[in-house]
């Protein structure tokens, strides 16, 4: 349990203020009465910039949490372990293997962390916690490591091989959870396991507590309307009453949320910052 939270948005599609860059990806600054967190490192492109700009010094992180290997939450991560050197980094072994979207037509994108992170996360050595399994980061603060899916991943864009044979199980996606008196702040990078899998999974690993707020990418930009409904479902009867859907979670996504749930469905872009209690 923790007494005080507060979150930072340091890299996100959009910008709740001039003088910040958006970039497709994610970063959220987690401080907490047992340490600083972050959350993703977005493209790398906005991180640094931003940070100064919200007077957050990187040096002070304790732990970098990495959500999935793709490059919108992997990119920033040559440059925070460099500007930070005793920061632990937990991140899944997947999370650094190659990994490619299909295109129309080949050659198909790759999408996977960029090679010099890659070769960063490999650099620091002792520091970096390769956890499949749940993990306490600080005190309060978690890792789900592996989600337990519902159901196989259905046939999408994202695949393990450039020749788009093998669908990404996702085995790397992991989401983060705070343990607060008002009950559960869970964070997602893309939700790519599914937002009714990861909430699940979240109350669970808490032995069953309520969610009190969620935030991050829920991936509905190109959703059917059964996953859209399936997500606003699973935010109800996690008992969500404070959203911030930003990142992956698409204009379209954010509306229907806001059309169908009861819970506050916040404006999330980059420099948007909450605070409990
Ligand atoms: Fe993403
Ligand atoms: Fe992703």
């Amino acid at each position: 349990m923790t007494d005080r939270v507060r979150l930072t948005v340091l890299a996100d599609n959009e910008v709740c203020r001039p003088g910040l860059t958006a970039e497709h990806g994610l970063s959220v600054l987690v401080e907490t009465g047992g340490g600083v967190v972050l959350f993703d490192t977005g493209q790398g492109r906005g991180l640094a910039g931003n940070a100064e700009a919200l007077g957050v010094n990187l040096g002070q992180v304790h732990a970098i949490v990495v959500s999935h290997g793709h490059y919108d939450h992997t990119g920033g991560l040559a440059t925070v372990l460099e500007q930070n050197p005793p920061a632990r980094l937990f991140l899944h072994p997947a999370a650094v293997k190659p990994k490619f979207a299909k295109s129309d037509a080949p050659p198909h994108r790759e999408i996977g962390m960029p090679e010099s992170c890659r070769k960063a996360v490999f650099a620091a050595g002792e520091r970096v916690v390769w956890n499949r399994e749940p993990a306490e980061i600080v005190p309060g603060v978690h890792v789900t490591g592996e989600i337990p899916r519902h159901a196989p991943p259905a046939a999408g864009r994202f695949f393990l091989d450039e020749e788009c044979r093998r669908p990404d199980p996702f085995v790397d996606e992991q989401a983060l959870w705070i343990e607060t008196a008002e009950g559960l702040i869970v964070l997602t990078g893309c939700a790519h396991a599914g937002l009714p899998a990861t909430l699940d999974d979240c109350r669970r690993l808490s032995g069953g507590r309520p969610v009190a707020a969620v935030f991050g990418g829920f991936h509905l930009s190109n959703a059917t309307n059964e996953e859209l409904e399936a997500a606003a479902e699973a935010l109800e009867r996690a008992g969500a009453q404070v959203i911030g859907a930003c990142h992956c979670t698409g204009g379209r996504g954010r509306d229907f949320l806001r059309r169908r749930i009861s819970g506050q469905i916040l404006d999330a872009g980059c420099g948007a910052r909450w605070e409990w209690p």
